[in-house]
């Protein structure tokens, strides 16, 4: 099995390889397991995409899926989340996928031998939403070396921010932030956070946050008027390069991050990004439950993105 813990658990290669498998799913590849395989999803936080398209993911892929609900599980007695993932894994689980509000929870996890796909560790990682994310800039640009990628919002409560942010960087693409002064992450130089006039004018994306109020501690900071300065309004839409998009990882606060309009406008890939999680997390789960090696089997997505 093979565990999907954080972004750094993939190389450069086995990202590209999960990307052209998810777009082979995509175009109606067929795969399913020789032998009856049971998986479970133990969501510990709320979600409707992650959960969901890994739900539909796993019944494409024929699996058997657990009908755990972390509220009515014995979590409520007090079990902690080692011996959930044991007991599973003694019923004869082959992958976990977990959402949990600690920080690397499945640090707690390493007697596992069930594959841990992580769907959320709190303000750490979001692995699959990153692979996602990836997959809907390679359609679109073919490339990821020399985009500008500006991400905005919330980025020091954001598990997205720094999942994309870290292997973008690795991809070849150009990262900038923009953000009010109280939700910057110092984990960044300084001189990657830009203003949002700056970032409308020069990025081939913007990748909006979610404002994440369920991790603030000192009410509603900087709300008021963060539509104005620094969300995407019509204006600042129609100022954008050609060509270039906008993405969100949603749930959306409408008028918020994002004028209710612009949601489904030509250039937002939202929906779009909904739709790849499906076949992405079909592509991580076949990989976790195959051992399959990254790269063997899909060189062509390599060479291309090797010359691009
Ligand atoms: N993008 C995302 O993780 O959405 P959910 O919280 O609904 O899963």
């Amino acid at each position: 099995m093979r565990h999907l813990r954080t972004m750094n658990d993939l190389s450069n290669k086995e990202i590209m390889a999960l990307i052209e498998e998810a777009m082979e799913f995509q175009q109606g590849k067929h795969w399913a397991p020789e032998t009856p395989t049971f998986v479970a999803n133990l969501f510990y936080e709320a979600s409707t995409r992650t959960k969901c398209s890994f739900e539909v993911a796993e019944r494409r892929l024929g699996l058997q899926v657990l009908p755990f609900e972390v509220s009515t599980s014995s979590v409520n007695k007090g079990e902690t989340l080692y011996d959930t993932a044991k007991t599973l894994q003694s019923l004869g689980v082959s992958a976990l996928v977990i959402r949990h509000p600690e920080e690397e929870y499945f640090n707690q996890l390493h007697n596992i031998q069930a594959a841990i796909i992580n769907g959320g560790d709190g303000c750490g990682n979001h692995p699959t939403q990153s692979l996602l994310d990836m997959m809907t800039i390679y359609q679109e640009f073919k490339r990821f070396e020399g985009l500008k990628i500006t991400i905005v919002g919330d980025i020091r409560h954001s598990r997205v921010a720094r999942s994309n942010s870290d292997v973008l960087h690795r991809l070849g693409a150009e990262v900038k932030f923009v953000a009010p002064e109280e939700w910057k992450d110092d984990s960044y130089p300084t001189d990657s956070y830009i203003t949002m006039d700056e970032a409308i004018n020069t990025s081939d994306v913007v990748m909006l946050l979610r404002i994440q109020h369920e991790r603030h501690h000192s009410g509603k900071a900087g709300l008021d008027d963060f539509h104005k300065q620094y969300g995407m309004t019509i204006k600042r839409e129609e100022e954008m390069k050609p060509n270039s998009i906008i993405m969100h990882p949603a749930p959306i606060n409408r008028g918020v991050e994002i004028a209710s309009e612009l949601v489904e406008c030509d250039r937002s890939r939202i929906f779009k990004q909904m739709e790849n999680g499906l076949y992405m997390r079909m592509a991580v789960l076949k990989n976790a439950l195959t051992k399959n090696e990254g790269g063997k089997e899909h060189d062509n997505i390599i060479k291309e993105w090797e010359m691009a």
